[in-house]
């Protein structure tokens, strides 16, 4: 087989992000883009890292438009460059969690996933790849940092000639002197689930009567969810909806969430409640997103992840205890009432889901969850859809309450912190800015101040340093904490791709159960006339409302 060492020059936008490198489509589709990139990592992997030759590599997508093609690529790259084996999942599906588990399992080197998450893909939307190292989690910042410096100065890739590899039957098949193993992608993943949780109590309840709608969005959880909900747990056969992965997701916008995830919303709050599900649920373009919903009712995922960790002990895989509960910063803080309950720690970390993963390694929390619908535990190093619906099903099947029911004992207990996020999208970067120069103007005369109804206690630039590796992270969001412990957060998105898109999170603590039941943007109104007024939203703005409010 020939090996061929291409030359190429540059490219000066290579920086892989939190979640790897995202473009549109086009832009991996011209020549040597795709290559540089993968070269870049493949030398990062060698060279910096030193990884022995003959190292096993786990290989897979959501499905969008060019995976198939990129996974060509990377499988001839990969044999040119030293690795002895790639595990691939069939048709190059693998979801994020998957992945995770895939390289956990069988101690691979490390692995490539192709994907743009929740972004739309298609001819016109967006692709990505992104590394995980042997952990099974987003590659750490040292590394991606020397991915970026090789991707400056690489004159070559290397590749060999070879024809297609057969990517739908599952089977191993020689690539030059490196062998490519295709695996059922769902197999190993559906394993570890049924490890965690008590499938016989989900499969009774579900034998009961008990209603289930999964939305896949046709994204990449369509074969797990069949294979799990329909196969395994005995739900009904249409359980799954959109459940065939596309390459442009039906055109659709793959993020669960009450706006994008219309169809379930409009299943989930059906005019006649005897032929409305008693769970909803929908998880994201590559798997790791997750939103719950029950009958008429939404669970917030600040809320979702308090819920979890109040009944872990229900679950197989997590009844011995938790080590510990992290969220970050703009997450609610329902779960660290839980936390001091249970007389855990809780930790609070940056946006992100990498800032959970050191964490996770070093033993120190369980679960994990952010305010953006990402749920997920030890059990991994990404965060996992299926796998908070999972958790979900098995609560319902040891309690045999609605989800309305158990969120609403759950205030009862807690009290509950009445949660929004809202986003002002697309703004010019230099706005975005001074909205949060504004509001860091007047940090030095608010402590003590009364605005509305709140007293400030605190305002603070959020930075963070990590337990583990001592790293310091600043300038992690701009946060006003009142004294009866509700908040405003202020943050810029890092993962934005058009102008910049300004977060706010607005929490708001209410003990009283008798006022449990309140419309969140009602209850929250007090806090975003405040939010309008510290930061002049309006006048810096010029917009009314915001994009976006979940
Ligand atoms: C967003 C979410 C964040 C999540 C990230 C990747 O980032 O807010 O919680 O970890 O996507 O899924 P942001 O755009 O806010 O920087
Ligand atoms: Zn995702």
């Amino acid at each position: 087989m020939k090996r061929n060492v291409v030359t190429t020059t540059p490219f000066d936008d290579q920086k892989p992000g939190t979640s790897g490198l995202r473009k549109k489509v086009a832009v991996f589709q011209a020549a040597n883009y795709l290559e540089n990139f993968v070269q870049a990592v493949f030398d990062t992997i060698f060279d910096t890292a030193a990884a022995p030759p003959g190292s096993t590599l786990v290989l897979g997508g959501d499905g969008r438009y060019f995976n198939r093609e990129a996974i060509q690529v990377i499988l001839r790259m990969a044999a040119a460059n030293g690795f002895g084996k790639v595990l691939v999942g069939q048709g190059g599906i693998l979801s994020t969690p998957a992945a995770s588990c895939v390289i956990r399992k069988y101690g691979c080197y490390g692995g490539i996933i192709l994907s743009a998450s929740h972004n739309p893909g298609g001819p016109e939307g967006d692709f990505g790849i992104k590394y995980n190292t042997g952990n099974g989690g987003p590659a750490p910042e040292k590394i991606t940092a020397a991915i970026y410096a090789r991707s400056r100065v690489l004159a070559s890739y290397r590749i060999v000639e070879a024809p297609a590899v057969a990517l739908d039957s599952i089977g191993s098949q020689s690539l030059g002197e490196m062998c490519v193993e295709v695996i059922d992608p769902v197999a190993d993943y559906a394993e570890l689930m049924e490890s965690l949780f008590d499938f016989d109590v989900i499969r009774n309840l579900i034998g009961s009567g008990f209603r289930l709608c999964f939305d896949a969005m046709h994204a990449v959880t369509g074969p797990y969810a069949r294979e799990i909900l329909e196969r395994r747990l005995g739900a009904a056969p249409g359980t799954v909806i959109n459940g065939v992965p596309l390459p442009d997701f039906g055109q659709g916008h793959p993020d669960p969430n009450l706006t994008y995830a219309h169809q379930l919303v409009a299943i989930m709050y059906g005019a006649d409640a005897a032929s409305t599900p008693d769970f909803g649920a929908a998880s994201d373009g590559d798997g790791d997103r997750n939103m719950i919903l029950g009958r008429g009712f939404f669970v917030t995922p600040s809320d979702s992840l308090a819920v979890i960790a109040a009944n872990a002990a229900l679950v197989p895989g997590y009844a011995s205890g938790l080590a510990g509960i992290a969220r970050s910063m703009p997450t609610s803080a329902a779960a660290d009432r839980v936390a001091e309950k249970l007389g855990v720690p809780c930790y609070e970390t940056p946006t992100g889901w990498k800032f959970f993963g050191n964490l996770m390694d070093a033993g120190k929390v369980t679960l994990c969850g952010e305010e953006s619908f990402g749920t997920g535990s030890s059990h991994v190093r990404e965060k996992d859809g299926l796998w908070a619906v999972l958790f979900w099903l098995n609560i319902l099947a040891k309690r045999r309450l609605s989800v309305e029911q158990i969120v609403s004992r759950h205030w009862a207990e807690f009290g509950r912190n009445i949660y929004s996020r809202h986003d002002y999208e697309a703004l010019p970067a230099d706005v975005a800015a001074g909205v949060m120069a504004q509001v860091r103007g007047r940090f030095a005369e608010l402590p003590g101040c009364r605005l509305g109804d709140y007293r400030v206690k605190f305002c603070d630039d959020f930075s963070y340093v990590d337990p583990i590796d001592g790293s310091l992270s600043t300038g992690q969001g701009l946060r006003v904490g009142f004294e009866d412990g509700s908040r405003i957060v202020f943050r810029i998105s890092g993962t934005g791709t058009e102008g910049a898109t300004l977060r706010i999170y607005l929490e708001a603590i209410e003990p009283d159960p008798a006022r449990h039941q309140v419309d969140a943007q009602q209850a929250l109104a007090g806090l975003i006339e405040i939010a309008q007024d510290l930061a002049q939203l309006k006048q810096r703005t010029g917009r009314e409302q915001p994009t976006v409010i979940t």
